[in-house]
């Protein structure tokens, strides 16, 4: 029962299109997806995420496809924003429908509420403006701010009892693909 309310809001995940393709900011290297994925990412944990995230953005996996690494980063920040917006759509709905949340847990949620709106606005901003724009002034410290947030959501669920409801592995999988959509943008030299 405990994730019968959380496993729909999964699968509302709309596959985001390569909207940003036709983005063209000057010296960003052209790239493939697959390229992309391997020289942003150090570990096969992020490498794997980063490839189904790329499929799963839409995003054209043929070797002889490249696109800006823009297009890469705003996929990223996008598929990262989602993936924030099902997660507070699970805490609100625990926070107003579940009465057997105890006072911890009930704390725990609101204050990831909490720490999730910078880290919203922060990611909105990446995806929607600054990538977009090309102008990247701040957009580290940006990143920086998503991380940052997310983490403090994580680590107010860390202890014996929070780390086992549905919400954890939800945050963990938001801070790893908040990294991602990092190392993606640092692809562009910030
Ligand atoms: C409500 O919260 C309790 C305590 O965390 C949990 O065990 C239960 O599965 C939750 N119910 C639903 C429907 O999510």
């Amino acid at each position: 029962m405990a994730m019968a309310k959380i496993i729909p809001l999964l699968l509302v995940l709309v596959p985001i299109r390569m909207a940003a393709a036709r983005t063209d900011c000057p010296n960003v290297p052209l790239l493939g997806a697959v390229a992309a994925c391997q020289k942003a990412c150090g570990t096969k944990l992020m490498y794997d995420l980063c490839i189904r995230m790329m499929r799963q953005g839409g995003a054209d996996m043929s070797p002889s496809h490249k696109e800006r690494a823009t297009a890469y980063a705003i996929l990223a920040a996008h598929s990262a924003a989602n993936s924030f917006d099902d997660t507070k759509l699970a805490a609100s709905n625990q926070l107003s429908h579940n009465s057997s949340l105890s006072g911890k847990q009930r704390d725990a949620y609101e204050g990831c509420m909490n720490d999730y709106a910078p880290a919203d606005s922060s990611i909105d901003r990446i995806a929607d403006e600054t990538l977009p724009s090309c102008r990247f002034t701040g957009l580290a410290d940006e990143y920086t701010r998503v991380i940052n947030s997310v983490e403090k959501c994580r680590d107010r669920l860390l202890t014996p009892t929070l780390v086992k409801t549905p919400l954890y592995p939800m945050v963990v999988a938001d801070r790893n693909k908040a990294v991602l959509a990092n190392m993606l943008g640092k692809l562009l030299g910030i």
